[in-house]
């Protein structure tokens, strides 16, 4: 594949990110998620804002020291003296970048930074000027640049490539653009500004109306070869464009996204969960690619479908993303061969009675708790062999019938609701759950089908 066609992953967890509330880093711990991103294999680490303060004057400096394989950056306003803090923070680095940024629509200029946009458009170019004279690898951010005037922005784009930027980015600052507009003026660009053929495009988008990977994604098909995004999505208010969740996109359709990207996507789950073990921020347990129940199943009609073949409900393998397996949460909506699948697991092969038996307790317990875990059904597996079982059961009994055996159990509940819930200590630990396994159990399939699996 040419070099035209590599998306460059720029990961900015560690100053986008880090505004994130509750997620600013020692320069001790952004150092230790540098080197995992390293691992993971970003093309560029956004190491932080050196003039911010000392601390991040120091993780950019031991990032810039010690990480040699990506490109290091560090943030800059348009103002010299940034620009002069992030070359020094930057002076070991192997590959160093200086990312210096410019807000360029009106509502910026005129309500924070009091400046026309000839003055905007001087100062950018001055910025990149300068920070072109030490570092051969510049970056432009035109902040905003999505509720900018798109005549300007244009303007100011050609400004700072003939001053020497070799990366625009084209942020959408505050996640207002959708998909199509913000590829349509990607292709604006491309068409308008001389010169752009020369650098790369890139985009950075936030998650206000939860598009940031779409608009992203939007960008890259209109001919954005950069991506700058977090790990977990974290960043300013919603968040930035989620890194795992644009690798995975790009790693699972190829046939949208014919892109050459380097992250070893088996380094995701590792990088999520150093990140929240870090900042003691979680991640949602329904986020994608990484979220604690994405590729957990708790529906019997799925747990039947991937225990034949888990191609019927996933679109991708845990192992592809470094999740240890699938697992079968077993609760209310769960079917008899994922808790057959659990029994075998816990070293019990229950026969067809014992199952039944097995299954319609389960059930009555699955009703009153969010999940059973393994001390219950071990518990139901004891009553089943001890004789606790009641003789008029039948091994095709129905769903239907399953239900009115709910009294079988001291833990249900046959009469009126209690005042007082059971409680909800049946909570569940990813990876407490089984990991799936092919074992299908040939010639029920029809039956479990009629039990709702
Ligand atoms: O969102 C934004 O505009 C930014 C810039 C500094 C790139 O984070
Ligand atoms: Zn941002």
């Amino acid at each position: 594949m040419s070099e035209h066609q590599h998306v460059v992953i720029f990961d900015t967890t560690l100053r986008d990110g880090e505004q994130s509330p509750g997620c600013s880093m020692t320069w001790v711990e952004k150092l230790r998620l540098a080197r995992q991103l390293d691992r993971l294999g970003v093309d560029v680490i956004e190491a932080g804002f050196p003039v911010a303060s000392d601390g991040d004057f120091r993780a950019v400096q031991a990032m810039a020291r010690y990480i040699r394989r990506p490109v290091i950056a560090a943030l800059a306003r348009c103002r010299p003296d940034d620009i002069d803090w992030a070359w020094r923070a930057l002076d070991e680095a192997a590959r160093p970048r200086i990312h210096t940024f410019l807000a360029t629509s009106d509502i910026h200029l005129q309500h924070k930074l009091k400046i026309s946009r000839l003055e905007c458009l001087k100062q950018a170019a001055d910025a990149v000027r300068r920070a072109k004279s030490c570092c051969p690898d510049v970056e432009f951010s035109a902040e905003d640049a999505t509720r900018s005037d798109p005549d300007f922005l244009c303007e100011i784009l050609q400004a700072v490539i003939d001053a020497g930027a070799s990366t625009v980015n084209i942020p959408d600052t505050v996640g207002y653009t959708v998909p199509a507009e913000f590829a349509e003026l990607i292709q604006t660009i491309r068409y308008r500004v001389p010169g752009i053929e020369h650098v790369t495009i890139s985009a950075h988008c936030h998650d206000d109306l939860g598009l940031a990977v779409a608009n992203s994604l939007a960008a890259v098909s209109a001919g954005a070869r950069q991506v700058e995004c977090t790990v977990n999505g974290i960043g300013e208010r919603a968040g930035n464009a989620s890194l795992e969740e644009l690798v995975m996109t790009m790693r699972v359709r190829p046939d949208r996204y014919p892109y050459r990207i380097n992250v070893c996507s088996e380094q995701l789950y590792r990088t999520s969960q150093l990140l929240c073990d870090i900042t003691g921020v979680p991640v949602q347990p329904n986020k994608a690619i990484i979220g604690r129940n994405a590729f957990a199943h708790e529906a019997g009609i799925h747990q039947d479908g991937m225990i034949k073949n888990s191609l019927t409900y996933e679109i991708m393998t845990p192992h592809s993303v470094g999740v240890p397996g699938s697992t079968f949460v077993l609760g209310k909506h769960s079917g008899r061969h994922a808790l057959a699948q659990r029994c075998e697991e816990l070293g019990f092969r229950l026969d067809r009675r014992e199952l039944d038996y097995v299954y319609r307790q389960f059930l009555a317990l699955a009703d009153d708790n969010k999940t059973v875990e393994n001390p219950s059904i071990l518990e139901l597996i004891k009553r089943a062999r001890c004789g606790h079982m009641p003789t008029d059961i039948t091994t095709d009994a129905t769903r239907g019938q399953a239900a009115t055996s709910h009294n079988l159990t001291s833990q249900t509940h046959s009469g009126p609701i209690p005042a007082v819930l059971p409680s909800e200590a049946n909570s569940y630990a990813f990876g407490a759950a089984a990991a799936v396994r092919e074992s299908a159990h040939e010639g029920e399939q029809q039956e479990d089908y009629l039990w709702g699996v």
